[in-house]
């Protein structure tokens, strides 16, 4: 066990986990080792080495844990148990040494604010077995009135009757994921026993999922902002979510050198950096979900109208301010994860100009101040699928936004949301990873449990592999430079022409080191022509057009074209 080191070792407060580039893998369509058409941790563990070529330093695995899968590992039945599907407790194991022996990390998936109803604690709960009566949120009622108003996050109410025991249990997802009671403190107890039990096994950190949930508030209250899903404003951030997570803190991660980051949807810079460092709750950083908004309908991600159009400078205000306005607090960029869709077909071009937005978005991602975050696939530059009906579909939360509204009469059929969801669906970023242009893109030898992207045949990471001027060379180079460029990682941020409709530049600043990144963010050539910057003595550090053709900085830029200069 290694014990954080408490002091800073240097006055730029240095961390592994700041100067690392995470890898998130979604294990279920990362690799398929067994022919039964799921990815496992075999699989992943096959790809540990493909993964160190890329440069990558952590590996985030979604949820393995036992599960009955009604929203793909997010519904846990055992902590301690890894799902008959990816494997077993040894092939863990193995996953964990391989990574280690190569100095890569391994990040958890800790989902606490519920657990499956198929969990222990949910089946004695039900049955008002001593101690288990108050695990979970139990309410009377008539069978025909949930107990208030809120909504779940997968659509439909936030509550379901329970026959067995006949009460109302609340799930802010779906039925099948009960929501636990954290004022209860053997709930507490067992949580931080559990992530004791994970820490112990000598994993290098937690991805804390919904972590702004887990306190309601007294009474359950009524939701009365119009905002979506109906309650939102009384489950997010309540009462007791600071006392909780401290005390987890305290208890568990203070202990080990691990790195923590919390989920948190719904949540300004202001309220993250309540939660950061020790003036917070002790987390290292927080996935905020701000920008994931610019591109949303006025009711929200999912309001069938006003979607898909976005605008460079309110994309590049939301950025701004988290890059600088979080304190001593820490950032985890990112542009896409398993919950959204692929980033080259929302943020950039999927067609022309794939691979050069494609490059753009690894520029900007790479060149962040924070911790940043790539998500499987996104290498290769991976495109959003087609879904021409409700049976292709596996994502429960589309699935339910959907029935909402056929329920509500918004719609009369999936044909009238088709292209919505084609542009908005968790489903995209859930396709099988592409390995090669054989069956199945090589993900699997059996019958994948979810469609390939048909694009197989072009997008792939055996052809990425063999080319040098692909995206995955070029996330690989970014990689390299991050690594040995301290003044990308800690460097100050400063934004130059916010008010530029095709480009986003910034500096970063670090002592006497100073970088400039230039970003076309448009499918049209644009001028860059800063003022008040000294761009006399710049070098390339990497481009997304050939070198020799980025030289000098004021000038056109072309389509997606992205620049790094040294100034
Ligand atoms: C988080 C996960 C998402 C899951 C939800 C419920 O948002 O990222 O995939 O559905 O929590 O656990």
């Amino acid at each position: 066990m290694t014990r954080r080191s408490v002091t800073a070792t240097t006055d730029r407060d240095r961390q592994w986990w700041k100067e690392a580039v995470v890898y998130q893998v979604y294990p279920r369509s990362f690799y398929d080792s067994d022919g039964d058409g799921v990815g496992d941790l075999p699989g992943v563990t096959a790809k540990v080495e493909y993964l160190d070529d890329l440069g990558v330093d952590v590996v985030w695995l979604c949820p393995v844990y036992e599960s009955p899968n009604a929203d793909n590992g997010y519904d846990i039945s055992d902590y301690r148990a890894i799902m008959d599907e990816f494997g077993t407790m040894a092939d863990w194991e193995t996953l964990l040494d391989a990574l280690h022996e190569r100095e890569m990390r391994l990040l958890m998936d800790l989902v606490v604010n519920h657990t499956s109803d198929e969990h222990e604690w949910f089946q004695r709960s039900r049955r008002r077995e001593d101690g288990y009566e108050d695990y979970y949120y139990w309410r009377d009622g008539s069978p025909d009135e949930p107990p208030n108003n809120w909504g779940s996050f997968m659509g439909g109410s936030a509550w379901t009757y329970d026959e067995v025991r006949e009460q109302w249990y609340l799930h802010l997802f779906d039925e099948k994921q009960p929501d636990l009671n954290w004022r209860n403190a053997d709930v507490r107890d067992e949580i931080a026993s559990l992530v004791e039990w994970w820490l112990e096994k000598g994993i290098d950190g937690f991805r804390i999922d919904a972590s702004n949930y887990i306190s309601k508030p007294e009474g359950l209250p009524d939701g009365a902002s119009g905002r979506s899903p109906t309650g939102v404003e009384q489950f997010s951030h309540g009462p007791r979510v600071h006392e909780y997570l401290r005390e987890l803190y305290e208890r568990t991660f203070s202990n080990y050198d691990v790195m923590t980051v919390a989920e948190m949807n719904d949540t300004s810079v202001e309220l993250a950096r309540e939660y950061l460092g020790e003036s917070g709750d002790g987390l290292d950083m927080i996935v905020h979900f701000e920008h994931m908004g610019v591109d949303a309908g006025p009711g929200g991600r999912w309001d069938p109208e006003g979607w898909g159009e976005w605008s460079l400078p309110a994309f590049k205000e939301i950025m701004s301010r988290w890059q600088r306005d979080l304190g001593d607090g820490w950032n985890a960029p990112y542009l896409g994860n398993h919950d959204q869709p692929r980033i080259v077909s929302r943020f950039g071009d999927d067609g022309e100009y794939r691979t050069e937005s494609a490059k753009l978005l690894a520029t900007f991602l790479l060149t962040s101040r924070g911790t940043p975050f790539v998500y499987q696939g996104e290498e290769i530059g991976m495109t959003n699928a087609e879904f021409d009906g409700l049976a292709d579909l596996d994502d429960p939360q589309t699935v339910g936004a959907i029935e909402d509204l056929l329920a509500a009469g918004t719609v009369d059929s999936y044909a009238e949301v088709r292209e919505f969801v084609n542009y908005v669906s968790r489903d995209h970023a859930r396709t099988p990873m592409q390995w090669d242009d054989t069956e199945n893109a090589g993900f699997t030898d059996g019958d994948p449990w979810f469609a390939v992207n048909d694009d197989y045949t072009e997008v792939n990471v055996a052809d990425a592999i063999a080319d040098e001027d692909s995206i995955w060379h070029y996330y690989r180079r970014l990689i390299d430079r991050r690594h040995d460029a301290d003044v990308l990682v800690y460097g100050d941020y400063d934004l130059l022409c916010p008010d530029d409709e095709q480009l986003y530049a910034y500096t970063r600043t670090l002592d006497d080191e100073a970088v400039l990144v230039v970003l076309n963010w448009s499918a049209d050539p644009a001028a860059f022509e800063p003022e008040d910057i000294d761009v006399s003595a710049s070098s390339v550090l990497i481009s997304n057009y050939d070198d020799a053709s980025a030289r000098g900085v004021r000038r056109d830029y072309r389509p997606y074209e992205a620049v790094v200069v040294e100034l």
